[in-house]
This record gives structure tokens, C-alpha cells and sequence, in this order.
């Protein structure tokens, strides 16, 4: 059985006054669903502030990027030696950094390996635009994204995986839970390709792309996902927790 996980991709919002009223006003309940692996994945800059809030508590932090060396001249980049006592996750290759800083399949493969190698866990995002899914090649973009994203990473180590159609990233319009479940199951057969059945097997797969907690339930629902990543939502206690207590009761549920 895989452990139902759920991220906060809180992107670029929040000062850090107000990143931390946002996890003071939602650490009470979501310290309540042991069930569920929950993280936070607010700006760097709060990452202390955070942290402070959250010890104690069963809520992991994650970061957003990082750059795949050690030290040195990288102006504006973070290690992964310098999250390794901050957090243990760390989101590599989101959309967002593929389509706006160009970093591409063999940028996000260097970044995966340092994160493992720095004992962080990634959350490798994947995921079509809207021309790929219209054009019927979903299954060419993801299969290419996770043999180039994966090559040569180790298989004993944890990766959680997000997928993530860029289409339906920040629009509403979300992917139909069905079709996400199909394109997981796809998913979770190239990493067993890769890296064995059993490592595909226990390896969480998540959804991305305008979750809320109105359609959480279609997605957990679906056996081969098993949480979410969760950008604007994740910004409004309510909805980040709502949709956290709704994943513990449906995946609990025989
Ligand atoms: P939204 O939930 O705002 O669509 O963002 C999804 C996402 O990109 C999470 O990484």
C-alpha cells in the first residue's frame, strides 16, 4: 500500500508574515491527518520562519528547485547541501521552470540525481501541453520525460512523481480523473520499465493541475493515484486542508 501524499505548491506568493499565518492557520488540523503525508512547499525565504511553526508536527517542508551543484558561482541558486538540513523534498522539473527558465529533460535528470545523491527526496513533475494532448502525443511526451528524467538514477532511493498536464495547470480546468489515472497507469509502467516492478510499484504517483477541494475526491479515487500537488489551492487554509481530510477518508475506506 502506498501512503497517500499531498504537496503545497505555494510557487511565487506569500511575504514571509504571511506564509507563516498561512501554515499557523492550518498546522492544527493538518497535524491531525496522520494518514497522509502532507508538505509544504513555500518560498525559500520562509523556510526558517516555517520551520519553527511546523517542528513537532508530522508536515514536512519541500522546496521549489535547486540547483544540481554543491557550491559555487551559480548567482541566485540554492544547493542541494544547503536544503538537506531544511527539508526533505524538493519539486524538479515543474512546468513552469521547463517553459519560463528553460531548463530541459537532461537539466531536470542532473538536478534528480544530486537531490538523491544530497538524501532529498524529489518530486519529479512530467506533463503534455495543451498542443501534445490535442495532437495525441501525451504517451511520446511523458514516456520521453521520465527515461531522460530517470536515467541513471538510482533505484533504491525514493522519487515521488507529479503529473502534471500543463494545460491544466492554473486554468480550471482540470484534468477528468479517469483520463489522469490512465495516464499514471502509463506512467507507473516506464518507471517499472526502468527501475523494476517492485520500485514502480512503491513509488507514490501524484496528480497537478487545478485541484481543489471540490475535485479532490474524483482524482484520489482513482486506484493508481495517490495524491496530489497542489498549487493555488494550497494558498487557502480551507481548501488545503479540506482537501488533505478528504484524501485520509477516501484512501482509509476499505
Ligand atoms: P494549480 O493547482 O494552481 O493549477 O497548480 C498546479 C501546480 O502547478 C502545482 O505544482
Amino acid at each position: 500500500m502506498r501512503r497517500p501524499f499531498i504537496a503545497g505548491n505555494w510557487k511565487m506568493n506569500t511575504t514571509v508574515e504571511e506564509a507563516a499565518a498561512l501554515v499557523s492557520s492550518m498546522i492544527g488540523d493538518l497535524n491531525n491527518e496522520t494518514a497522509v503525508d502532507i508538505v509544504l512547499c513555500p518560498p525559500f525565504i520562509s523556510f526558517y520562519r516555517i520551520s519553527e511553526t511546523i517542528e513537532g508536527t508530522s508536515v514536512r517542508l519541500g522546496a521549489q528547485n535547486m540547483y544540481f551543484k554543491e557550491k559555487g558561482a551559480y548567482t541566485g541558486e540554492i544547493s542541494p547541501l544547503m536544503l538537506k538540513p531544511l527539508c526533505q523534498y524538493v519539486i524538479l522539473g515543474h512546468s513552469e521552470r521547463r517553459q519560463i527558465f528553460g531548463e530541459t529533460d537532461g537539466m531536470v535528470n542532473e538536478k534528480i540525481k544530486a537531490a538523491l545523491a544530497a538524501g532529498l527526496t524529489p518530486i519529479f513533475c512530467i506533463g503534455e501541453t495543451l498542443e501534445e494532448n490535442d495532437g495525441g502525443r501525451t504517451g511520446t511526451v511523458i514516456t520521453r520525460q521520465i527515461r531522460e528524467g530517470l536515467k541513471d538514477v538510482p533505484s533504491n532511493k525514493e522519487i515521488v512523481v507529479a503529473y502534471e498536464p500543463i494545460w491544466a495547470i492554473g486554468t480550471g480546468r482540470a484534468a477528468a480523473g479517469g483520463q489522469a489515472g490512465k495516464t499514471i497507469g502509463l506512467i507507473r509502467s516506464e518507471i517499472a520499465g526502468m527501475l523494476g516492478k517492485e520500485k514502480a510499484e512503491a513509488t507514490r504517483i501524484l496528480y497537478g493541475g487545478s485541484v481543489t477541494a471540490a475535485n479532490i475526491a474524483e482524482f484520489i479515487s482513482e486506484p493508481q493515484i495517490d495524491g496530489a500537488l497542489v498549487g493555488g489551492a494550497s494558498l487557502k487554509a480551507a481548501d488545503f486542508t479540506g482537501i488533505v481530510k478528504q484524501v485520509a477518508s477516501i484512501k482509509a475506506a476499505p
